[in-house]
């Protein structure tokens, strides 16, 4: 448990891929609607339909921030195809401590960013469905 609270806290206060990419296949920003903090992924897609390059911004809590830093290890070099795997007990298997309803959102706002992004509300609707 302790080792899991010490890779968010690294991920929360070193982000990986922090910023903006321009030009970006994919720009998009989603809010947390119970706190309103957000989350802006721009993403770039490689000639082979990998992911090349992806970047976050905004301002979150320490969850959100080391999810969408976790998140960006997690798909980067895959296709938007193999993304699709990732679901939400995946993200909550990634943060691998306990979390209270509110802070289950805050873990899921980067997936609802790249999901809603790449695929379309619907099928956030259907992930965020999933027991
Ligand atoms: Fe706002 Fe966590 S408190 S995303």
């Amino acid at each position: 448990m302790d080792l899991y609270r010490e890779i968010i806290l690294d991920h929360a206060r070193n982000p990986r891929y922090s910023g903006v990419i321009s030009p970006a296949d994919v720009d998009h920003e989603e809010r947390n609607p119970l706190c309103g903090d957000r989350l802006h992924l721009t993403l770039r897609l490689g000639e082979d339909g990998r992911i090349a390059d992806l970047a976050w911004d905004g301002e979150g809590c320490a969850v959100s921030q080391a999810v969408a830093s976790m998140l960006s290890e997690e798909i980067i070099g895959k296709t938007l195809d193999e993304v699709r795997a990732i679901g939400k007990e995946e993200v909550l298997e990634m943060v691998g401590i306990p979390l209270t309803i509110n802070r289950v959102k805050c873990a899921l706002l980067a997936l609802k960013t790249l999901i809603i992004g790449t695929r379309g509300l619907t099928e956030w609707q259907s992930v965020e469905d999933e027991e």
